[in-house]
């Protein structure tokens, strides 16, 4: 029998997204090799903030025609100092995210072994949580504008906009993932105190497509009280579903509650598979430690194995993260999670557990 083959568009872009994603193809590579049932073809695109400073675009017109057709995208980091973030964000990982209508962006995060937690007491088991941030409108729509600029009476827009279709989509998702998770537990969070339209509907909504999971407990939450509970009290929460900004930065915290955003990945989903869907860490490209050879790779080899779940590989997807679990508790860790070791050296080990496992 032929094994499966698996076509990834890879995307490292700026910083050290090159650097993390070399490092998560060395990985792939590794297993596929372990496994034999599955191999992958990588095709690589170099766009970004370098060929937008010498072309003025960070991808081709047809970029997304160019891509459409891989199983799957794998996606570094994206921004320069010298290009302002609005443009190599809308330039490039959005473009992709909403045009191939990846609407759910799934955020796992739990406390590693090995791994530190900021909180106090705080190990891993007690932090084991998913953020699923809806990733097709509300707040990063792009529906705004502005007017009289640069005069005293310069008006600036940003309008969320929130259909019930794009919330009952994703609250359909989270319960769906909520009920997969062993507690089967979601909380959903909103603003509908201070934000009486678009918010006060998300909450409709779920608890409207809550009456079609009777088996899975969920409560609500205000986003600002949402980041206290996060910090006083993780092990009340396990699955978590919110708007595109109140998600983003929920997940940015959830991130370095558990150690580092240097370990924190992230899948930008379509759950129909009408197009491929996007994988990367949630980090920037870290132009403090560009070129260093000290990024985590971690978040990086996380989201591989969200990448290999996606294809239809669980077995090669919990091999990575037992292999990268091993890695955290034997202290082979970079700089940003309290170790020494270089990107290379922690791939070196993820490799090795990998190859060595019975
Ligand atoms: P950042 O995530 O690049 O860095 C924040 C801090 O975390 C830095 O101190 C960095 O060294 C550290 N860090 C991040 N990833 C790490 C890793 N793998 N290993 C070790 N340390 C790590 O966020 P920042 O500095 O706000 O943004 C830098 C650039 O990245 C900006 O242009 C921003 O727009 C862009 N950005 C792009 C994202 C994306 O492509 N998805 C996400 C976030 C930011
Ligand atoms: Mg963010």
């Amino acid at each position: 029998q032929a094994p499966r083959s698996y076509r990834i568009a890879s995307i490292p872009a700026d910083g050290i997204g090159p650097e993390v994603i070399a490092a998560g193809l060395q990985a792939l590579e590794v297993l596929a090799r372990r496994d034999g049932g599955f191999t992958f073809e990588v095709a690589e695109f170099d766009w970004g903030s370098e060929r937008y400073k010498s072309t003025g675009a960070l991808m081709p017109e047809d970029g997304r025609e160019q891509i459409k057709d891989f199983d799957a995208i794998f996606f570094g980091a994206v921004g320069a100092p010298d290009v302002p973030d609005h443009v190599t964000l809308w330039g490039l990982r959005l473009p992709i995210c909403q045009g191939f209508d990846q609407y759910a962006n799934v955020r796992p995060t739990k406390i590693l072994p090995g791994i530190t937690s900021p909180l106090a007491g705080v190990g891993p088991g007690d932090l084991d949580w998913v953020i699923v941030r809806e990733n097709s409108e509300g707040e990063y729509s792009g529906n705004g504008g502005r007017a009289h600029q640069g005069m005293p009476e310069e008006v600036g827009t940003e309008v969320s906009i929130f259909t019930r279709t794009g919330v009952t989509r994703i609250m359909r998702y989270a319960f769906e993932l909520a009920r997969s998770r062993p507690r089967k537990l979601l909380t959903v969070v909103t603003k509908s105190n201070a934000q009486r339209f678009g918010m006060v509907m998300w909450d409709e909504i779920a608890a409207e497509v809550a009456k079609d999971f009777p088996d899975v407990t969920w409560d609500k939450m205000l986003v600002d009280a949402m980041t206290v509970r996060m910090v006083k009290d993780p092990k009340s929460l396990d699955t978590i579903v919110a708007t595109n900004l109140h998600a983003d930065i929920l997940s940015d915290l959830a991130g370095a509650l558990a150690g580092s955003l240097g370990v924190a990945p992230t899948g930008n989903i379509d759950p129909e598979r009408r197009y491929p869907s996007m994988f990367e860490p949630i980090h920037g490209s870290a132009f403090d430690i560009t070129g260093k050879g000290i990024a985590n790779p971690v978040a990086t080899f996380w989201t591989a194995s969200q990448m290999l779940d996606h294809l239809g590989e669980p077995a090669a997807a919990t091999r990575l993260m037992r292999a990268v679990e091993k890695v955290c508790a034997d202290g082979i860790l970079t700089p940003d999670v309290d170790g020494t070791a270089t990107t290379q050296e922690v791939t070196d080990a993820v490799c090795e557990a990998i190859r060595s496992e019975n």
